[in-house]
């Protein structure tokens, strides 16, 4: 039977306690796979998520002619040969938004590329018009004809570039061609999500001179030979651990949450402890557990260091049984409200206007036949499943099986009763 025909089912009413290991970044890993064609040497990734959309990405590097093994649970290594095809399996890089970040590696490395306009979770329209502006600014020739990308260059020049919104793909792509442009670039108004500065770490590791990640601008020095990266583990999943999180408060438990970087979570642990919920940050681990008395929040998705758009669902979930009114306005994707339907299913009272969603709690789930409508909600309706009274049935589980490693089975761990049909 294919995956994608399972239906998830939860029995909910049961605190989650214990301790869960977090996998390595989703978002991280997808654009380390992708840079590392860049190198003239093998790379070892270690700490790489096992998920659908790894898989993926994988199967596109190999038809293309990439010489890919998993040597160990999370461990990585990937050959980029001299010669590769330029022209990625279009079936499969419609599936996933990320393939897009294929395009600044492979131009800058071999020159031209075609690639099918990328596919991926109907959040939103997601544009590439950024991506293209960057990377026509290093001297690629871009023209999209029937929803394919074709792009070219005779020699990439380090240039200076302002983003017009601080993509996180956008700055992803034009940092990796950059790379391998002759000079030096400077990327003004970039991302400064976490992911991005794993990504310039490892780009470092593969001889490149990138600086300033983190902070507004970027400097790249250009280098025309990339080398390996003999080892390079790649950050912990911070949505990953703050679903976790939340589904740790909004079922009044107590959860450790470890293998994660604290720093990271700092937006989602705000926003918890507003909430009333007690967050208590380790090394390398941390702890949730529920408050007694729970408050209404009101929230804004915004480029980090401000509350990420990918744990905005999971909180929708939470604050449905929140005495009081939450206000949550998606600035990021406009789509990111399709959930609304499903949790209204279960019991939910919210309304939409624009980009806000109005919560109005308490409401007490009821089990009921919902759907993933993306990858984020599919998480947020696993919380919703974990509070409701009586069985909850999720089908779409195949959205949520992009993102998240043995999900079902840390919840388990964790005493959920969850399990597929
Ligand atoms: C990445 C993450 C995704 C996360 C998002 C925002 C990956 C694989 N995915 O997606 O999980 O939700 O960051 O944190 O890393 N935009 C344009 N033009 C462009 C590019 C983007 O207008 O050329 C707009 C988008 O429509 C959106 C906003 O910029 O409104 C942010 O998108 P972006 O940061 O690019 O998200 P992704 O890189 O696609």
């Amino acid at each position: 039977m294919k995956q994608a025909e399972y239906k998830l089912m939860i029995e909910g009413g049961r605190s989650l306690n214990g301790k869960v290991q977090v996998s390595g970044a989703k978002n991280a890993s997808l654009a380390h796979l992708c840079a590392a064609t860049m190198a003239r040497d093998p790379v070892i990734l270690e700490n790489v998520p096992d998920i659908k959309d790894i898989r993926v990405v994988i199967e596109i590097l190999q038809e293309i002619g990439c010489e890919i093994s998993w040597l160990g649970p999370g461990e990585l290594k990937l050959f980029a040969p001299e010669k590769l095809k330029r022209q990625p399996p279009f079936e499969l890089v419609r599936k996933l938004r990320a393939s897009n970040l294929l395009l600044g590696p492979l131009i800058a490395r071999y020159g031209s590329v075609q690639l099918a306009l990328p596919g991926g979770c109907n959040i939103g329209v997601r544009p590439m018009d950024l991506h293209f502006k960057g990377l026509s600014g290093l001297g690629t020739e871009i023209n999209v004809n029937q929803g394919v990308v074709e792009s070219n260059t005779r020699g990439l020049q380090g240039s200076r570039i302002y983003m017009d919104f601080p993509s996180v793909g956008a700055t992803e792509n034009i940092m990796m061609a950059a790379c391998m442009a002759r000079g030096q670039t400077v990327l003004e108004n970039v991302a400064k999500e976490p992911e991005v500065v794993d990504l310039a770490n490892f780009l470092n590791c593969m001889g490149v001179k990138v600086r300033g990640a983190g902070t507004d601008i970027i400097k790249i020095d250009g280098n025309s030979e990339m080398g390996g990266c003999s080892r390079y583990s790649i950050i912990p999943d911070r949505i990953e651990a703050g679903t976790f999180m939340v589904a740790a408060a909004a079922t009044g438990g107590n959860v450790e949450v470890e293998n994660v970087i604290p720093f990271h979570l700092e937006p989602i642990s705000a926003k918890l402890r507003e909430a009333g919920v007690e967050v208590i940050e380790l090394e390398e681990s941390i702890k949730v557990r529920a408050g007694k008395d729970m408050y209404p929040v009101d929230l804004k998705t915004l480029p980090y260091p401000g509350f990420p758009t990918d744990m905005q669902s999971q909180f929708m979930s939470m604050l449905c049984a929140v005495p009081g009114t939450s206000v949550i306005v998606e600035n990021i994707f406009e789509n990111r409200f399709q959930i609304v339907d499903e949790l209204k299913r279960m019991g939910a009272n919210i309304k939409v206007e624009g980009r806000a969603a109005i919560v109005e709690g308490p409401v007490q789930f009821q089990g009921a036949h919902v759907k993933a409508t993306d990858l984020r909600a599919g998480a947020a309706l696993v919380v919703a499943g974990l509070m409701a009274e009586g069985c909850t049935q999720i089908s779409n589980v195949k959205y949520i099986d992009r993102g998240y490693y043995l999900l079902q089975e840390k919840m388990t761990n964790l005493g959920a009763a969850i399990w597929r049909e």
